[in-house]
């Protein structure tokens, strides 16, 4: 694995690896031998993945270089790729990059130094992608015959299409839930409405109403009533099923503000998760990476 951009490219047997190893790395932190420079851009707001993307990297003992867009040479026009290539030529070994545009990696291609995606505009965040596998795991100790309905904003949710993707190829029955407007049809997966997916569900994963990428703001005076998880429908929710929520929350939108930290809810467990997994992403694209001879060049002219 030299990138991380999509779960897509990872075999069952990787991504299984990964949660075994966050695991680990949850209950023993390891310090990298090597010293390696990584560097987080960050082009979206963000508090959960930056944060625990930082923690995980103090963890693993990387020296982190600062970026801040708003202070970069990006403000006179510098590129994606020509501001990448300069990090990797002034010697940082990692890129932890989120984005606005869907496809900002395809401007990568020619990087020699691994890039991991903590979110492409409305298409990819394999790493909360992730922490999300590793909670249901955790919870139920497989995914094979699993009802997990993901609820919401589905059209603007990179996360619903991470994971609803990595979900059924991992033996999950997904189904979506969402108002008209926030549908994604072009992907292909049953739609079910909030009280079908109350009885249905052993994984109800809410997503936040993205109002940042909607051309009109949507009024939400009664979405919860209508599409969200009232106290009343979690009510109706099997004995062990569990809420999830990538976070961060519109509470008394698409969930009554008091579940948020209900008995069911592992919202909080899914950012604790953030830290483990990202832990092991790092360390299994680092220790690869480092290991090959043509990253290193010996040669003086
Ligand atoms: N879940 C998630 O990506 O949260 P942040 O936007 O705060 O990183």
């Amino acid at each position: 694995m030299k990138h991380f951009i999509s779960v897509d490219s990872l075999s069952k047997e990787e991504i299984f690896r990964l949660l075994h190893q966050a695991q680990k790395l949850q209950k023993n932190p390891e310090r990298m031998k090597e010293k390696f420079f990584v560097s987080n851009l960050f082009f979206e707001p963000s508090t959960r993945t930056k944060m625990s993307f930082i923690i995980a990297q103090k963890k693993l003992g990387l020296d982190i270089v600062e970026f801040h867009p708003d202070s970069s040479s990006l403000l006179k026009g510098e590129t994606l790729y020509d501001t990448a290539k300069t990090l990797e030529a002034i010697g940082v070994q990692l890129l932890v990059i989120r984005h606005q545009a869907d496809n900002w990696f395809s401007d990568l291609q020619q990087l020699n130094i691994p890039v991991i995606n903590a979110g492409a505009g409305k298409a990819e965040h394999p790493t909360q992608c992730m922490s999300d596998l590793l909670t249901i795991y955790q919870e139920f100790g497989s995914f094979q015959g699993l009802n997990i309905v993901i609820a919401g904003d589905i059209k603007h949710s990179r996360v619903a299409h991470s994971n609803a993707k990595a979900l059924t190829r991992l033996g999950a029955q997904v189904y979506f839930s969402a108002a008209p407007e926030f549908r994604a049809e072009e992907l292909d997966i049953p739609y079910v409405s909030m009280d079908e997916a109350v009885e249905i569900a052993d994984v109800l994963m809410l997503l936040r109403v993205q109002h940042e990428r909607h051309m009109n703001k949507m009024e939400t005076s009664n979405y919860l009533n209508r599409f969200g998880l009232t106290k009343e429908r979690e009510k109706k929710m099997k004995e062990k099923a569990i809420i999830m929520h990538p976070a961060p929350v519109n509470r008394g939108v698409e969930i009554d503000s008091d579940l948020v930290e209900c008995g069911r809810s592992r919202i909080f467990k899914q950012m604790e998760n953030g830290v483990g997994i990202r832990m092991a992403i790092m360390l299994t694209i680092l220790e690869e990476w480092g290991k090959k001879d043509e990253n290193i060049n010996y040669e003086r002219k």
